[in-house]
């Protein structure tokens, strides 16, 4: 018999946003559901689609009666609870199903950029310095500028923007109470690193294999600063979506290649990641490696990264897919 499989996602609910670039971030997650179910059924699958709904506890019911060989995880959290990505994961093992991609206790680690960053330094792996910081402690802010103003657990670059990258006190005071007041939770007050900008996905359970990396180039007016903001993920309109390409393999000599590799594969087992992961870096000025975030269940679409990687190390689409499959457990 075929083996059946079971894909899960967030169903998106795009009227709880308020513009048009929102509603369609919310919806991209649709896109990848389609991709994954197409190559599951040409890789000759059984498939099922079961999307999840706000609460938790009923999303916990429907996964009780899936009857499915194999849950293939997309979801990503619940709007405006990114935190119980991680929940639904810890619940697919508690009842005992092959899941693909990362365990709970990685993705909600994934999903706390300050956790992953004190992980991460226990190895001497190289982040940003940072503090984390809301108006009533703004005084207490003893980084160098420029600084970059980033909510510490969201993803899909949700509240970074142009006006994330501060050069003075003002402009740093007016980010953190944005940030603060938005998300409910002090901001992540980073040093901005201004090199150039890799990530690379990673694949495995206990013997893990980087793909080729990715430079995200920008080509961007000097006067605006080069991030992967949500206008450059989202805004088909916007000047940053127009001057940003992500160019797979990066060009890079072997030593940076290496070292970006390492320093994944590091980062990747350090959070007790399984089936694919995906780590950000910039360089600095000095041109030493820092890590960005790392990414636990990154985007698998077939324009995301980790596709394009998977293509440039060979794969098809389908087999990228399908190796995600063999690797869950
Ligand atoms: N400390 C930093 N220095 C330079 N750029 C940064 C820094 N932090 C974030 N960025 C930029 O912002 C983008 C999104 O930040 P990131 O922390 O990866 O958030 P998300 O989890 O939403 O992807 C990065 O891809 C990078 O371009
Ligand atoms: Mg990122």
């Amino acid at each position: 018999m075929r083996q059946r499989i079971a894909i899960i996602y967030n169903a998106p609910n795009p009227d709880l946003y308020g513009t048009t670039v929102e509603k369609k971030a919310s919806l991209a997650i649709i896109g990848g559901v389609e991709a994954v179910h197409q190559a599951l059924v040409e890789s000759g699958y059984s498939v099922v689609r079961l999307s999840l709904l706000p609460p938790l506890e009923s999303a916990k019911e429907s996964l009780k009666c899936l009857e499915a060989d194999l849950v293939f995880n997309l979801f990503e959290g619940f709007d405006g609870c990114p935190e119980t990505e991680a929940t639904v994961a810890d619940f697919l093992s508690e009842l005992g199903l092959t899941y693909t991609g990362c365990p709970g206790n990685a993705l909600s680690l994934g999903l706390d950029k300050v956790k992953t960053k004190a992980r991460l330094e226990t190895i001497g792996i190289d982040t940003p310095r940072y503090q984390l910081l809301d108006p009533r402690t703004i005084s207490l802010f003893h980084l160098n500028y420029p600084c970059i103003v980033k909510p510490y657990a969201e993803d899909g670059s949700n509240g970074i923007s142009e006006e994330s990258v501060v050069h003075d006190f003002a402009s740093l005071e007016r980010q953190v109470t944005t940030v603060s007041n938005r998300f409910g939770r002090r901001a992540l007050v980073e040093e901005f690193v201004d090199g150039r900008e890799f990530n690379i996905t990673v694949l495995g359970t206990n013997e893990p294999k980087a793909l080729p990396a990715s430079e995200i180039v920008y080509s961007l007016p000097p006067e605006i600063p080069r991030i992967l903001s949500f206008s450059a993920k989202w805004d088909h309109q916007s000047i940053y979506f127009e001057h940003t390409k992500a160019v797979c393999p990066a060009e890079i000599d072997l030593e940076l290649r290496e070292r970006i590799t390492q320093t994944a594969l590091l980062a990747f087992r350090l959070l007790g990641s399984r089936g694919y992961a995906r780590v950000d870096f910039r360089l600095d000025t000095a041109e030493q490696l820092k890590v960005i975030e790392v990414n636990p269940n990154p985007d698998i679409s077939p324009d995301a990264g980790a596709a394009l990687q998977a293509q440039a190390a060979g794969m098809t689409y389908n087999q990228f897919i399908e190796q995600i499959v063999h690797l869950a457990t």
